[in-house]
């Protein structure tokens, strides 16, 4: 049974050609068993009919906070309360913008000021609409406020340009929705830790040794955990990145700090992620005040010594949790971490070609491969947002005793 059965689906729909694809998504949600009502703005009035909507959804349309026979049948507060999720899609550039700053001009943005349940913004704009700074902005607002952001997509639009503003696909969306709805218990009772960012290793009181880990896939693999219902501990080297909802965060700078933070949770701790790109070597004397460019110093050389390994220790504990690290490899990257996860002794390694930039460190998306000792998992590429409730998803099942045993 789909993980939509019964569940009340608010959706809003604003004013963007791709409002003509309500209908379709009204139609494939209720085919998944939800309950839909449709919220429409007045613009949207210009691409979808209500009448259509009504038919669809089965249920009465509305698009004013003053409809006197509306209101006195459903409040709007109501209506916000029946919802276990507000879809937005279309969302315009102007509805992103209003939600982003908490405006309310109309019934639609009303019902998400109003709201405790999750909301959904699936963008649909043109191409320059979408990469201009005020939308990357409220973008990047939106999701530090909890909405989850679906897409959009990259391809033809309907101006006639070609790039990224599409709308996902109807049943993208409503495969999104449905892996929210089943993840939610998923992790029930268990307590994740996970390292995220990259360490610093001091050489005098203005250098440092690091990487260019942004943090980014620990923090999304962090709100993927909490959102299917684990205790989360996010311990983070220095990231500019927001701490998700309800997430218990641990800042650490160096990878001894990393490691210290660790070890003290290993206590209480079922599945361990090392997301974190610790740095393998630290310099062996950290100057006390800055090394001053000197006949001295022009040919002199730094001595490194070794960091510890962080997740070697978690697995080597004498109760050890379910643990899973990442690799990020340039060559022969599956044998690479095939290697890396029986010498790390990891119950599951995923992996990312680090040489395709269009991926990995600091982009917004990824493509990895989960390896378990039985077999392995292809995720193509997609926001590290999705990819990460996936690798929660497979973590949960093998954690119940299922692992793939072919390539998927
Ligand atoms: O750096 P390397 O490729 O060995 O990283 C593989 C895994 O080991 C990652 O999950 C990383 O977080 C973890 N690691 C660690 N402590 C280190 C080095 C790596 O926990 N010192």
């Amino acid at each position: 049974m789909s993980a939509l059965n019964k569940k009340n689906i608010l959706l809003c729909v604003s004013g963007g050609i791709a409002a003509y694809k309500a209908p379709e998504l009204v139609r494939q949600l209720r085919a998944h068993g939800a309950n839909v009502q449709v919220v429409l703005t007045r613009s949207a009035e210009n691409f979808v009919s209500e009448t259509s909507l009504q038919a669809v959804s089965g249920n009465p349309v509305r698009n004013s906070l003053w409809d006197k026979s509306a209101e006195s049948a459903m409040s709007h507060i109501e209506l916000a309360r029946w919802a276990d999720c507000l879809l937005m899609a279309p969302a315009t550039a102007n509805l992103i913008s209003s939600l982003a700053s908490g405006a309310t001009p109309d019934l639609l943005t009303t019902l998400a000021l109003a709201t405790e349940a999750p909301v959904f913004v699936a963008p649909a704009m043109n191409l320059k609409m979408w990469d201009k700074p005020a939308t990357v902005r409220n973008i990047h607002q939106l999701k530090t406020d909890g909405a989850i952001v679906l897409g959009p997509a990259s391809g033809d639009q309907a101006c006639g340009e070609s790039g990224m503003g599409r709308m996902l696909q109807p049943e993208e969306i409503v495969e999104a929705l449905n892996n929210h709805f089943s993840a939610t218990t998923l992790l029930a009772g268990k307590r994740v830790v996970i390292t995220a960012g990259p360490t610093r290793e001091a050489i005098d009181p203005v250098r440092f040794i690091s990487n260019h880990s942004s943090g980014k896939q620990g923090f999304a693999l962090a709100t993927a955990a909490q959102q299917a219902g684990a205790e989360v501990c996010l311990i983070s080297g220095p990231v500019n990145a927001q701490t998700p909802l309800l997430v218990e965060r641990i800042d650490v700078v160096t990878a001894q700090e990393m490691f210290d933070a660790v070890m003290a949770q290993l206590g209480r701790c079922d599945i361990f992620i090392g997301v974190a790109a610790v740095a393998d070597y630290k310099p062996e004397e950290v100057r006390s005040q800055k090394i001053k460019k000197s006949a001295e110093t022009r040919n002199s050389s730094l001595k490194l010594v070794e960091n510890p390994d962080i997740i070697l220790a978690v697995t080597q504990h004498k109760n050890p949790p379910y643990t899973v690290g990442f690799a990020a490899e340039t060559e022969s990257v599956i044998a690479n971490a095939r290697a890396k996860k029986r010498r790390k002794n990891l119950d599951l390694i995923i992996v990312n070609d680090v040489s395709d930039a269009r991926i990995g460190f600091d982009s917004e998306e990824n493509e990895v491969t989960l390896i378990w000792e039985t077999g392995e998992q292809v995720l193509k590429k997609a926001s590290k947002e999705l990819i990460s409730q996936s690798i929660i998803s497979s973590i949960a099942q093998s954690l119940s005793g299922v692992e793939p045993s072919a390539a998927l």
